[in-house]
This record gives C-alpha cells, structure tokens and sequence, in this order.
C-alpha cells in the first residue's frame, strides 16, 4: 500500500488524479469504478480539468458505481444513480448508457446484484477503483463484519452510516436502511485502486485500514491484500499513523531511475 501524506486537499485531488490517469493510460475503453460521497469530489472536479485539457478521455470509456441505497428511485435527488450522473459521469464526460449503478429499486435485488457482478466481468474488469472510507472502516458500504470475499448484494446499513449521511436528507427517517453495494472481493477484483480521505473523523479508519489487522471489524484493512494500492490522505486522517514518519520518507525519496 503506497501511501501518501497531503498538505491539503488540493495536493490530494492532484496526486490521486495523477494516479487514476496513469492506471488508466493506454486503454481505449477506461472502466473507472468511481466512489459517491464527499471524499472524491475535489479529485472528480481535478479529473474533469484533465479531460478538458485532453490529458484523459472517458467518452468510450465505462463508469460502475459501488453502491446504491434501496428503495429510492433512480430519479431521487439521493439516489447514488442520481449523484454519480451529476457529479462523476457529465463532469468527465462519460455517456449515460456507459455508467452502471446497482439497481436499488427492484423487486429483485439479489438476481440484479449477481447481474452487476457479471457486466463488470463481461467489460474485462475495472481498471481503477476509486474509494473513500466511512468513519467506521467501511468501503462501498460494506459495514463491519462484512464478509472479506463478499460480493455484490444487500446490506443493512448501521445507524452510524445513517446519520453520516442524513445531512444529504431532511431528516434522518428519510436516509434508506438497506443498500446494494459491490462486496468486498469484488472491490479486490479491480486492478488498482486510489483511496482518499481526509479529516480528523477519518483518522481511527485509515489506521485500522494501513495498519491494523487484516479483519472484518475494519473492512478497508481487506485492501492490504491488493497488489496496487494508492492512499492519499491529509494531516488530520492521517493523525493516527504509527507508521507516518516513514510514509512522509518513502514519498520524499523516490528511487533515482540511474539505480
Ligand atoms: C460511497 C461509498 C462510501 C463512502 C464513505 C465515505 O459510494 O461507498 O464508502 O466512500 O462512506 O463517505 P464520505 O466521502 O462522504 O465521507
């Protein structure tokens, strides 16, 4: 796992930028797997900078969601189907019918999730997963104890995500109780990943996920695994790194290519 300690959010959104266009460099057809909520926003607005500078084109490329509450209409101003349109398809250009988003809202939801699983197979994989991390280790929304080979299916979601994300609700009666979200051996099945996060309220998770046990009580520890990790996190996420000293060093020393 290389991680990176950020000055700030910008440096975050810039390196995490400069990793997702490399890991997609070269295909024709980029299959991003690309993250809802707020951690990736400013990596999204930098990616979209670099398409418009022509450094990346996504117009023939594929967009899969992780996750999808259940129960809220693809047309719902919440519905991750709803946000992933507005804030990573249009800004980087991808066509509607090239972005996947679990289907929530079906009377069969375990027979949609196996299918969701399959197209990711069918386009070759994803080449680049883009993630952030919840309060409470989970990535997608594979809450703890979540099965570290799991797949695409339904999950309850803990009253802790619920509140963290009722500010998007009027009230927290209204942020959904269940989701469809890629699993955990799923998200292990991209070929690289690029995970950022920032804030003090995530320094317990980036901990538990760098250095911890690998366990199901901190599901973002299942990424120690994956060959090709990126981390870019800022100071306060980064606060509870026993091991920061020799991140900062490895990022200030890099290999002389003459070697
Ligand atoms: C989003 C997702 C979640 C979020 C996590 C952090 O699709 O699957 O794992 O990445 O809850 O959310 P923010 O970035 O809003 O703090």
């Amino acid at each position: 796992m290389e991680v990176v300690i950020c000055s700030d959010e910008h440096e975050i959104a810039r390196l995490a930028a400069d990793r997702v266009v490399a890991d997609v460099e070269g295909a024709n057809r980029p299959i991003l797997g690309v993250a809802t909520g707020s951690s990736p926003l400013k990596l999204y607005a930098e990616l979209a900078s670099r398409v418009e500078a022509g450094d990346v084109d996504f117009s023939h490329g594929e967009a899969f969601a992780l996750d999808e509450y259940v129960g809220l209409p693809p047309e719902h101003p919440q519905s991750y189907r709803h946000t992933i349109m507005r804030t990573v398809a249009q800004p980087l250009g991808f066509e509607g019918s090239r972005v996947h988003v679990p289907n929530g809202y079906t009377a069969d939801l375990q027979g949609e999730a196996e299918k969701y699983d399959a197209a990711i197979v069918d386009r070759g994989g994803v080449d680049v997963q883009i993630l952030g991390i919840g309060s409470n280790g989970h990535i997608g929304f594979n809450e703890p104890m979540s099965s570290l080979g799991s797949r695409t299916r339904v999950k309850t979601l803990t009253q802790q995500t619920r509140e963290d994300n009722a500010r998007f609700f009027d009230s927290i009666d209204e942020v959904p109780t269940h989701c469809v979200t890629q699993g955990l051996g799923t998200i292990m099945d991209a070929k690289a990943i690029v995970l950022v996060a920032q804030g003090a309220h995530k320094a317990d998770a980036v901990a538990g996920m760098v250095e911890g046990p690998v366990t199901a009580s901190c599901p973002g520890s299942i990424l120690q695994l994956h060959p090709r990790v990126f981390v870019a996190v800022d100071e306060a996420a980064a606060s509870k790194l026993q091991h920061a000293a020799y991140f900062r060093h490895a990022a200030a020393t890099p290999l002389d290519p003459g070697v």
